[in-house]
């Protein structure tokens, strides 16, 4: 006879401090005696290495810098950044430092959680759409086997440094794929405010990054309300996946030939699509059309897509019943819905039509 005898509850007392600054120099200003380990992103030191080992100042314990691809977001390349972390001697007390866009941050995220089971995080964002989803939440993941974020864990950073100026460096279509997660948080919460951000991008300069700034503070604030309920996606926190379910597959089925924010963008735009299907509004799908459009995020995909079933039965959120989409039906009306594999093939196979 089984009888429970004990239950333990997990729920740390953990707190993220998220700063939004001018620069780069204060993100080690809480560090006190703690040393650093750097994990960056090589495009980003070969631009503001300068400013970045000014800001980590005589703490330097060690620097592991990478390429921010897709393909080296591998179970290979966290070990090889554990074994500097063996090298360097980190140890509980020491902070492991993470500069870059989402690859970076997704995989120097994952070492701090596991080394030491757990050393002190500190996340600075360097591409938009880092600053306004990725650093915040606690999600780390590599990819295995070409498959996206199947191993991961959930580690929320205790500081999140954002510095809007830093993206005046981001290459254009780096910038538009921000705007991708900017559109989705504008539909999940409805938000005027979101919703007039995600009207359109400002030309580079001056009204831009301050553009930024808002469009970071809109939509973290939006996030962690989801993420302090739900820190471990078992409830509400399924509704960020918005767009994900077919971004993610199309991603792998491209071989990463879409970036994940052109993904996610053409996986809200089907999902829009999927959702009138169901009687959604047929206005609704036109508005997300028209502020794609306005961002210059793809609308059509690139080629003719195949194998794409193989990569959405690996999906996360699938089960023998089917797989629980999030389907917008308005702005402030995503509904979570679990669609049978039938149900999917030809929702998908009709959606996919139209955007071919
Ligand atoms: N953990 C999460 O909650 C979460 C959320 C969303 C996305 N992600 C992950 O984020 C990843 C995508 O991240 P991304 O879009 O930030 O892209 P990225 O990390 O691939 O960076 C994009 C490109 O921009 C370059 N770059 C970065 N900062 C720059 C700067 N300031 N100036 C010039 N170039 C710069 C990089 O070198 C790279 O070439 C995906 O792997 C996705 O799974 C994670």
């Amino acid at each position: 006879m089984e009888r429970e005898i004990l239950r333990l509850g997990w729920r740390t007392d953990k707190e993220t401090r998220v700063v939004s600054a001018g620069d780069l120099r204060g993100f080690c200003r809480d560090c006190g005696s703690r040393r650093v380990f750097l994990v960056a992103d090589a495009r980003v030191m070969s631009l503001h290495s300068q400013a970045v080992l000014r800001g980590v100042g005589d703490r330097l314990l060690g620097t592991f810098v990478m390429e921010a691809s897709e393909k080296l977001k591998t179970p290979r390349t966290l070990q090889a950044l554990w074994s500097e972390l063996h090298r360097a001697g980190v140890s509980r007390n020491d902070i492991v430092l993470a500069v870059g866009g989402g690859i970076v941050l997704d995989v120097g995220a994952f070492a701090a959680s596991t080394w030491m089971r757990g050393v002190r995080l500190v996340l600075a964002p360097t591409t938009l759409l880092a600053q306004v989803d990725a650093c915040l939440g606690g999600k780390t993941a590599v990819n295995v086997g070409g498959v996206r974020n199947q191993a991961g864990t959930f580690y929320p950073a205790d500081l999140v440094w954002i510095c809007a100026e830093i993206l005046t460096t981001l290459p254009e279509r780096e910038y538009r794929c921000g705007c991708g997660e900017i559109l989705k948080t504008a539909i999940l919460s409805g938000s005027a405010e979101l919703q007039e951000i995600a009207g359109g991008l400002p030309l580079p300069g001056r009204e831009r990054t301050e553009w930024s700034r808002r469009a970071a503070s809109a939509c973290l604030a939006f996030k962690a309300g989801i993420v302090e309920a739900d820190p471990e996606e078992k409830s509400d926190r399924i509704l960020l996946n918005l767009g994900h379910t077919l971004g993610h597959a199309l991603e792998s089925a491209t071989g990463f030939g879409l970036n994940h924010g052109e993904a996610v963008s053409l996986g809200i735009l089907a999902s829009s699509i999927m959702a009138r299907r169901l009687g959604a509004p047929a206005g609704f799908t036109e508005e997300v059309l028209s502020c794609l459009c306005g961002l210059g995020l793809p609308v059509r995909l690139p080629r003719r897509i195949t194998g794409l079933s193989r990569f959405l039965r690996r999906d996360k959120k699938a089960c023998p019943e089917g797989t629980t989409w999030i389907l917008p039906f308005g702005w402030g009306d995503c509904r979570p819905t679990l669609l049978s594999p039938d149900a999917e093939g030809e929702l998908v196979a009709g959606a996919l039509e139209e955007i071919s």
